[in-house]
């Protein structure tokens, strides 16, 4: 199959205006002929099937592989040579480049290595894996069994993946010995035992990548119920396994993400809209073509680098970029500049913390001047919001456009951006641009009614969703149903904030509930919450989101002793801290805990997290009149004029001195 394009892909005048309006009148024809890029086994000829609506489905009569789509139809398009991966890491000084033939080998084996663990289709198979080649293989063997893959992000802890093990009942583990933090090795297996004694959940299989540079092997191990085994040496006896078809509608993976309190919440993506979704993108946001670099700086972990990593280009028949390191440390503050210079990237895409961070090392970009840059296309940014200020700083560094684009672990791909593709539109600072095609973006007030541009209100978007969007929530229908699709019905609800502005140009604010976004990543204060409320010396406590200048956001914690209990602050918020880090994980980043005497309440006992958020962020706040101990804002107000730790102290409000705090920074 031609990878290229198909003859029906829309002319390259059409504007974004007239594509949105195609998509729009005809959504049906819009997405089949979309499909047509994508080597179907057998070819849909229904683009969406409403039968179950709310729920949705699509290309309902359709069968394929999603690893066949991504490797093996480049290597028998006659493009086994070109390389699909770079392997670039800073942490253990390697860079390794694998083509087509030898990534789809490599997955093939692997996928025979997983049969012979008894693994069929629709099994679910947990990745708990750093940024090594071995996990872009595991997650493409995966899908070419039809299996399904959760990939559990590194820096959760064994509390966080237990649970995950558990809701999606995970037949076998694949891991390695471990990961390398610039300030320290991170061994994995302990943690992998550990979540095995907490699963309620029996795995049968731990498959280890022995990395040279971390402790720890498979024969090191064992656990009751499982059989662990060596990756390198099964690898070197498995057959290759063919692709196995599905149906477009089967799911290709989960994807755990942070919702309010509770259990995390399983993100379904499907194959079929999912293959069609990530080859429209590719070409029409991304403007990433076949043998082109594109270069995704985030992690196999988050949504982004399940669909911009791995996905995406290798559909697309592109050369993805694996790295192994961070923006600054791994040396310099110049690490993303090398790597675009070295591997000809033409699209690279990373947070706004990322460049924060490399601004604040290197506020001139002088690192920058030592590498020609002149490969480099766009800069795509994503996964928190874009300060204006970080805007301007990258796009008068890089002469390129800097393109913010608005998305979540749910959509998978894009929901705003700008469509550079298709028609380079005008950038504005601090806007994600545009809804592209398939997305119907509405701004609403509490009661459901459109409120017109420049007011703010909650974005939602009117159902359907297009294709590679969330299908449902593992096991959990109602649970999809109750949380995004009932509060405006016939909408689904993003959890996010904003307003459009004139042009029509949409602003993401900030989220309406108990979301924090900390360096890009998504976590939730409630699951914190939980934690803290476990300690036996707290009664009571609120954690909020406080503005951090690199990471965008930190979480700060807020706690009331239980009556007549004496602990020192100091040791108290070591331990809260301690039991944060150890239940949910270092990427949580939580080390501020203040204690007070009260936390502000409404009198039917409902905290009042929004206006200490407020106040700590040093925005104007309103006290609301159902306030039931006026007394506690002074509290909240002192505390956080007395911690050091709070980054954006300035009051807008005065309020007078209170001697009932007490604030701790671990
Ligand atoms: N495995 C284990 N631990 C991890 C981890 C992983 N994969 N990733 C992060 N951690 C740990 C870190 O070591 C750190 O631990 P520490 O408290 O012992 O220092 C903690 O989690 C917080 O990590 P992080 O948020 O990365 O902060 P940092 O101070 O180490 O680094 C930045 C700061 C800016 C360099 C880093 O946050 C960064 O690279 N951000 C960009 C994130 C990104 O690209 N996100 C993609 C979303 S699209
Ligand atoms: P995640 O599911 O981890 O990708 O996080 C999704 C959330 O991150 C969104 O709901 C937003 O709150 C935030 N987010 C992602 N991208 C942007 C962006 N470009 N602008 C503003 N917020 C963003």
């Amino acid at each position: 199959m031609d990878v290229t394009g198909s003859p029906l892909d829309p002319p390259a005048a059409e504007t974004f205006e007239a594509v949105s309006a195609r998509a729009a009148d005809d959504p049906e024809g819009f997405w089949l002929d979309a499909a047509q890029a994508v080597d179907w086994d057998v070819y849909p000829t229904r683009a969406l099937d409403s039968s179950g609506a709310p729920l949705y489905r699509w290309f309902p009569d359709a069968r394929l592989n999603t690893s066949y789509n991504a490797l093996d139809r480049h290597v028998l398009a006659g493009r086994g040579d070109t390389t699909a991966l770079i392997y670039d890491s800073p942490v253990v000084a390697k860079s390794k480049r694998y083509s087509y033939s030898e990534l789809l080998d490599k997955v093939a084996r692997c996928a025979g290595m997983l049969a012979d663990a008894g693994v069929v289709a629709g099994d679910r198979v947990v990745i708990y894996l750093p940024m090594i080649p071995q996990a872009v293989v595991a997650m493409l063997a995966c899908a070419r069994l039809g299996a399904v893959h959760s990939v559990v992000f590194g820096g959760f802890a064994a509390k966080e993946l237990a649970a995950r093990l558990d809701d999606a009942g995970a037949k076998v583990i694949i891991t390695a010995s471990g990961g390398i933090e610039p300030s320290r090795v991170v061994e994995y297996l302990p943690t992998i035992v550990e979540a095995l004694a907490l699963s309620a959940h029996t795995v049968q299989t731990v498959i280890v990548k022995d990395r040279p540079e971390v402790p720890g092997a498979a024969r090191d191990y064992s656990t009751p119920g499982a059989v662990w085994i060596d990756w390198h040496e099964r690898m070197l006896g498995a057959e290759p396994h063919a692709p196995v078809s599905v149906a477009a509608t089967d799911p290709l993976y989960i994807l755990y993400t942070s919702g309010t309190t509770g259990s995390p919440k399983g993100v379904v993506r499907d194959n079929g809209g999912h293959a069609v979704a990530m080859t429209w993108s590719m070409k029409n946001v991304y403007d990433v073509h076949p043998g082109e670099v594109m270069w995704t700086a985030s992690d196999v972990g988050w949504v982004v680098g399940h669909s911009y990593i791995v996905y995406g280009p290798l559909l697309a028949g592109a050369t993805t970029v694996l790295y192994e390191g961070k923006p600054v440390g791994t040396p310099d503050a110049g690490a993303f500049w090398r790597v675009v210079s070295d591997y000809g990237v033409k699209t690279l895409f990373t947070s706004p913390t990322a460049l924060r961070a490399i601004r604040k090392a290197d506020p001139h970009a002088q690192l920058a001047k030592d590498y020609d840059l002149t490969c480099l296309d766009a800069l795509f940014l994503a996964g928190e919001r874009l300060d204006p200020d970080t805007w301007t700083w990258a796009t008068a560094l890089l002469s390129k456009p800097v393109i913010d684009h608005w998305w979540q672990t749910e959509t998978g791909w894009a929901i705003c951006a700008s469509p550079h593709g298709i028609e380079r539109l005008p950038l504005r600072a601090g806007s994600p641009s545009f809804p592209l095609p398939g997305y119907s973006v509405e701004i609403v007030d509490d009661a459901g009614v459109e409120v017109g541009m420049l007011k703010e209100g909650h974005i939602v978007i009117r159902l359907p969703l297009p294709p590679g969007t969330l299908t449902t929530l593992w096991q959990g229908d109602q649970r999809y149903i109750d949380g995004y699709l009932s509060t405006f019905p016939g909408h689904y609800l993003t959890g996010d904030s904003g307003y459009v502005d004139r042009e029509g140009y949409l602003y993401v604010m900030g989220r309406t509930d108990d979301i924090i976004n900390v360096a890009g990543h998504r976590l939730s204060t409630g699951s914190m919450e939980q934690v803290l409320a476990e300690h036996p010396a707290v009664a009571e406590c609120a954690v909020i989101g406080v503005h951090d200048p690199i990471k965008g956001q930190k979480p700060a914690g807020f706690v009331v002793l239980k009556s007549g209990f004496s602990i020192d602050d100091a040791v108290l918020a070591m331990e809260l801290v301690a039991m944060v880090r150890g239940q949910i994980g270092a990427v949580a980043a939580f080390k501020d805990v203040t204690v007070v005497t009260a936390l502000p309440k409404t009198r039917s006992g409902k905290i009042l997290r929004k206006t200490m958020r407020q106040i700590v962020n040093g925005e104007t706040y309103v006290v609301p009149p159902t306030i039931e101990n006026t007394e506690a804002i002074a509290i909240i107000v002192d505390s956080i004029q007395q911690n050091p730790a709070q980054q954006n102290p300035a009051q807008q409000n005065p309020a007078q001195q209170n001697p009932t705090r007490r604030s701790v920074t671990s």
